[in-house]
């Protein structure tokens, strides 16, 4: 073993990066014979240097990450700031200055994957962010490593844990979305602003992550078609109910059938009770991964929170640290396949779709006409009329979302169509 130690720099300390520090002190025997020599942190980057923190040395905590980064004899920087910047430059400044990186931050690495993966290969250096997706569940390194002589064809994920307790609470008590919602911040599991959850873009960063290494493809978060759950009503999860099927917020990143391009999209969908993923229940997350050869593949666990997201972190630390003494870097960038990203309308799947239309004679055979001359086929029809006026609810077979998009459109003109009520995507069938 090498008794002198790898040096470490921790770039913040809030919930996951206190919890790296305890960590990487408490199992420190066990990190260094796992590793083949000791790991010391030796600064830590914060912006209140005056906030007391257990366990660690006053002496080592600073407010210039820059200086940190930049002192030459740091082997690995480990960011858990979050954001684009400062986190972006310091990464940057890190990998030009001789350190490998660990990072949890899934904005950046959807956001600049390509560019910060120039960046390490260009210094020689590891960029591994396990943490940034889906917390303590392993899914980047199986994804790159494990599957890396299969095809990936799917992947299909819960990814979110505030949206998945809220559309849980939904699910079991009958609530309504702000009910819900009002509970997940009660209980700490919303955050006081929680649009990034809610309406998708959480997910979608780690969709777009993910979907990069499935398909070896750069997937940007722009890529990623978004809609959040904040419309999702409580009569949409008796209609769920109705069908033998729950409401989920899926990530689904998916390679056309025709193996030629990709799409990756995160929104509300309807997923049968029998589905693994319908069973995922409060703030835990799940991926199902399809593959050629490996098949259908789960990976469950616990999406976010300091110590689950510590043990993703310290998981990375300890391989980028093997790395470091073996004189080599584990797997970088792979994007060989440069597949298309497909637009959303070229995603094909199942529709439920909600009508409040007039209950007269004719309308049925009028709405029916509008799904066949977009080339929609209806699966099946049920309606419930009331004093003139009638529900309607249509399930389709799988059509092109651009198809259905023209179908919703067609009729919302028509006149005896009072509105649409809900459109939800059936998944996972
Ligand atoms: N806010 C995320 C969630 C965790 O609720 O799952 C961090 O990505």
């Amino acid at each position: 073993m090498r008794t002198r130690p790898l040096k470490v720099a921790l770039l913040g300390c809030g919930v996951v990066g206190s919890e790296v520090a305890r960590i990487m002190t408490t199992h420190a025997d066990d990190l260094a014979a796992r590793i083949g020599a000791p790991v010391e942190l030796a600064g830590v980057a914060v912006r209140r240097p005056a906030k007391v923190r257990a366990g660690i040395d006053p002496a080592l905590v600073t407010t210039d990450a820059t200086a940190l980064v930049k002192r030459g004899d740091i082997d690995v920087v480990v960011e858990v700031i979050g954001g684009i910047e400062p986190a972006r430059t310091l990464i940057t400044t890190a990998l030009e200055h001789g350190a490998s990186v660990v990072s949890a931050n899934k904005a950046l690495l959807a956001q600049d994957g390509a560019a910060l993966h120039a960046a390490a290969e260009e210094h020689g250096k590891d960029l591994y962010y396990e943490a940034a997706v889906a917390g303590a569940i392993p899914l980047i390194r199986p994804l790159r490593e494990s599957l890396a002589g299969d095809k990936v064809n799917r992947v299909l994920g819960i990814v979110n844990g505030t949206t998945n307790f809220i559309l849980d609470k939904m699910d079991s008590t009958g609530a309504g979305y702000q009910e819900a919602l009002d509970e997940a911040t009660a209980l700490g599991y919303a955050e006081a602003d929680p649009t990034a959850d809610v309406e998708g873009f959480d997910a979608a960063a780690k969709a777009a992550i993910l979907a990069g290494i499935a398909f070896h493809t750069r997937v940007r978060l722009d890529d990623v078609h978004r809609e959040g759950m904040t419309e999702v009503t409580a009569a949409d999860f008796r209609s769920a109910k109705r069908m033998g099927c729950t409401i989920k917020l899926l990530a689904i990143c998916e390679r056309a059938e025709d193996g030629a391009s990709v799409t990756a999209r995160v929104h509300p969908a309807m997923i049968p009770l029998g589905h693994p993923l319908a069973s995922v229940r409060g703030a835990y997350n799940a991926v199902f991964v399809e593959s050629d050869a490996a098949g259908q593949l789960m990976f469950y666990g616990p999406g976010a929170g300091g110590a689950p997201t510590a043990s993703a972190v310290l998981g990375d630390l300890v391989a980028v640290c093997r790395n470091l003494l073996s004189g080599t870097t584990g797997p970088g960038e792979s994007a060989y396949a440069a597949l298309p990203v497909s637009p959303m309308g070229d995603v094909v799947t199942r529709y439920h779709i909600s009508l409040d239309v007039a209950d007269k004679p004719g309308v049925l055979a009028q709405v029916a006409t509008v799904f066949a001359e977009h080339g929609v086929s209806i699966d099946t029809v049920r309606q419930q009329g009331k004093d003139g006026e009638a529900s309607l609810v249509v399930v389709t077979h799988r059509a092109f979302d651009a198809s259905l998009s023209g179908t919703v459109e067609a009729l919302r003109k028509l006149d005896t169509v009072r509105g649409v009520a809900s459109i939800m995507r059936v998944e996972g069938e």
